[in-house]
């Protein structure tokens, strides 16, 4: 069996080139989320988001991109849980798109604000029925006796429901990370990767740099 820890992969098909990136760094990310859904990478829109706890100690996991547009990048989650807790307190935000299989990652560093009620309700309405009611179930990040009380409240909720729409829970909406930073990764060969920054200035304008791998 092979040793995980000693795998070693020379990436490298593919330069990352001055000419190979677009002006617009949000433009540039569509793009390369469309690259990675043509390459069947499995979920391209997961992205792992780090916030910052209160007491000033991180905290990382993954959640589904919704959305992307000149404001930022979107995604929907419980407002009591660790993150939401967390960005409400201190709205600072990183997000990584890990797309290994490409050998390519996106690493975007911002302010995470919550969307307005309306944006969040729109969105909770195309959610299947049965992640409407486990919104609703779900205390996200509380601790739970059991499994079977989780399932039980469901149940409860299903009986609650049924024969009306699930409506929006309070505490469950979507949030915008609005970038002030956006970097595009690709790895190369030996080690020399590509990489290209995007930094918001004053001015609103993109300013890029490449960075030493
Ligand atoms: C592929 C994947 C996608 C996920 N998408 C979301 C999401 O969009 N929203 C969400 O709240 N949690 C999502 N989760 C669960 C989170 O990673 C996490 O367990 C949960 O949000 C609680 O996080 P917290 O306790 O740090 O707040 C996803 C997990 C995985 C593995």
């Amino acid at each position: 069996m092979s040793d995980p820890l000693s795998q070693h992969t020379d990436y490298g098909q593919l330069p990352l080139g001055d000419s190979d990136v677009l002006d617009d760094p949000i433009a540039q990310f569509r793009l390369w989320l469309a690259n990675a859904s043509d390459a069947s990478v499995y979920e391209p829109n997961a992205m792992v988001l780090s916030t910052v706890d209160v007491d000033g100690s991180p905290s990382s996991r993954t959640v589904l991109l919704r959305a992307i547009d000149e404001t930022g990048f979107e995604f929907f989650t419980n407002y009591s849980s660790i993150k939401g807790r967390a960005l409400i307190a201190n709205p600072a935000a990183a997000l990584v798109f890990p797309w290994y299989s490409i050998h390519r990652q996106v690493l975007v560093r911002g302010s995470a604000q919550p969307v307005a009620a309306a944006l969040s309700d729109q969105y909770f309405a195309t959610r299947p029925r049965g992640s409407q009611i486990a919104a609703h179930a779900s205390e996200q990040s509380q601790p739970i006796a059991s499994r079977a009380l989780l399932e039980q409240r469901v149940t409860e909720l299903e009986h609650e429901f049924d024969g009306r729409d699930v409506p929006r829970p309070d505490d469950w909406g979507g949030f915008v990370v609005e970038p002030h930073t956006i970097e595009f990764w690709q790895g190369r060969s030996s080690r020399l990767h590509d990489r290209v920054r995007f930094m918001r200035a004053a001015s609103g304008e993109w300013e890029r740099m490449r960075l030493q791998p």
